[in-house]
Parts: C-alpha cells; sequence; structure tokens
C-alpha cells in the first residue's frame, strides 16, 4: 500500500452506514481519483447497496447518475441519493442504446461548463463491454475506472488506442481497479454525422 494510501486507509467496510462492495480502500483511492483528476461528474454502472455512490455524490453534488438492472436501495439510502441530487436509472445497461442514453445524460448535466472530466466506474455484469461501449463516447480528460481486475477485466488486453493507464505501478491493487484516462477522442461523433 502506497504512503500517501497508509496515512487514509480507515479500513472499514461501510460508508454512510451502508456495506461498501469494495476494499476498504476503495473510498480513500476514489477520492484521490476524484480529486487529482478534477472529476466534475461521474456514472456508475452497477450501483449495488450504493455507498460507493454516496461517495461519488460527495465529491459531485448533483452531477452523479448511477443505473442498475435491480433496485436494492434501502430507504436510508435513497433519501441520500436524493438529498446529493444523485440520479438513479434501474435498467439494464445493455439493453437499447442505453449507455449511449446515460452518456448523454451525464454531458448534459454538465452541459453548462467546458471541458468538464467524467469518470466511468465500471462495476456491472460484463466489464470489458462496460469498457468498451463507454470508452467511444468520453472526451479528453475523462477516466474509466474497472473494477474486479483481473479475473473479470484484463487490462492487458485493451486496446489502448488514445488512453493512458494510470497508476499502473501501484496498479490500485488494494482495490483491484484499473485506471484510464482519455487522452484522445475516437472521433465516433465525426464518424456519426457523415
Ligand atoms: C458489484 S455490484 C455494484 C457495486 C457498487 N458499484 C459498489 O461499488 O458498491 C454489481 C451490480 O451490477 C448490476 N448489474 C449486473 N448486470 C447488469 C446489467 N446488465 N445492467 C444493469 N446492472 C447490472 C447488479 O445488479 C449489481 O447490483
Amino acid at each position: 500500500m502506497s504512503g500517501w494510501l497508509t496515512t487514509r486507509h480507515i479500513g472499514v467496510d461501510t460508508f454512510a452506514n451502508i456495506l461498501i462492495q469494495q476494499k476498504p480502500a476503495a473510498i480513500p483511492w476514489m477520492s484521490r481519483l476524484l480529486h487529482e483528476h478534477e472529476i466534475k461528474a461521474v456514472l456508475e454502472l452497477g450501483t449495488g447497496s450504493g455507498a460507493m455512490t454516496l461517495l461519488f455524490g460527495l465529491h459531485c453534488p448533483d452531477k452523479v447518475v448511477t443505473a442498475d438492472n435491480k433496485n436494492i436501495l434501502s430507504l436510508q439510502t435513497s433519501a441520500l441519493f436524493r438529498k446529493l441530487g444523485i440520479t438513479e436509472f434501474v435498467i439494464d445497461i445493455y439493453e437499447n442504446n442505453n449507455m449511449r442514453y446515460l452518456i448523454d445524460y451525464i454531458s448534459s448535466k454538465c452541459a453548462c461548463f467546458e471541458n468538464i472530466h467524467i469518470l466511468v466506474f465500471c462495476d456491472n455484469g460484463n466489464k470489458h463491454k462496460d469498457f468498451e461501449l463507454s470508452r467511444p463516447y468520453l472526451k479528453p480528460g475523462s477516466l474509466i475506472v474497472v473494477d474486479d481486475c483481473p479475473e473479470e477485466f484484463k487490462p492487458d488486453t485493451v486496446d489502448a488506442t488514445g488512453l493512458k493507464r494510470l497508476y499502473k505501478d501501484e496498479l490500485l491493487a488494494d482495490c483491484r481497479w484499473s485506471a484510464w484516462k482519455i487522452t484522445d477522442n475516437l472521433n465516433n461523433e465525426e464518424d456519426e454525422k457523415t
């Protein structure tokens, strides 16, 4: 564990009294990612218990969108979501054009800001699919963070064109995440117009 993390690691498995479906190190690591990369909005794929969503909501109030195909939120968590302006969708992310819809939705929340950086947290049923579906719509400066490496997501197999892998040496190993920064557009928008 890095020195920075050791000093901030609080060793709990709840956040806001809600069981977190992550390693305890997730809280300081995610706070660091959001802060260092000036993230102003978050799209979470896979809400689960909603504990990480609340962390996102505290960092980016009114600019968090989360989606899950089930709603297992407690009444207390739903109330906190409302207070933090978190938008929750109960949908299958892979159906229809839902990924595009979600990215457009979070982008519309940021429409009055220029060059806003979005973080997409892939913690859903199929991490490679989350990554591949979301990546084309993200602009430079935005981040993709993927959970459950290396079992469910193999960072070394990713086509890293237009991407920079972050913290590779530290690997975010305490959390089993890999993190990627968009460095170049894939120009999908242009392709779609032509
Ligand atoms: C590990 S949990 C998410 C945990 C949460 N992000 C956290 O860190 O606390 C994964 C969630 O993905 C949801 N999920 C799986 N497949 C899905 C799909 N196709 N569409 C939407 N949600 C899905 C599951 O219902 C489950 O709640």
